[in-house]
């Protein structure tokens, strides 16, 4: 296991618990972690879904540097960073 996927999960096994009704898709309870209201990381929740697919792919090409979002990233497939963002889109209307 990398540290990344490490790290990955045991924020996966921490996180989340406030989350919404709505289940989240595999993988996004894990980014809560980093990515949570306050975080200096920037919040999630209710960004545009598109916002959040093309900044993981940017992320996961290279194309946008990165400190960890490149390793994490590396970590989703295209459709489910599309789950990902579009679950953390739909969060903002609370
Ligand atoms: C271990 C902490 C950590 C986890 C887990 C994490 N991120 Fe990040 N994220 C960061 C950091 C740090 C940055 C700033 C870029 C960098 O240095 O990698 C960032 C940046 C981002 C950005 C760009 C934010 C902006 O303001 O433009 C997006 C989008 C993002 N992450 C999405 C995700 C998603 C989706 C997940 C779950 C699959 C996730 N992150 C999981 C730490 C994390």
């Amino acid at each position: 296991m990398t540290p990344a996927l490490a790290l990955l999960a045991a924020l996966a096994g921490g996180t989340g618990a406030c989350a919404a009704e709505m289940r989240p898709p595999p993988g996004a309870s894990s980014c809560s972690g980093c990515h949570a209201e306050g975080s200096a990381m920037g919040v999630l929740a209710g960004r545009p879904e598109a916002e959040i697919v093309g900044a993981l792919e940017a992320f996961r090409t290279g194309a946008r540097p990165a400190t960890l979002m490149n390793r994490i990233a590396k970590g989703f497939g295209a459709q489910e960073s599309q789950a990902i963002a579009a679950w953390f889109a739909a969060q903002g209307s609370r």
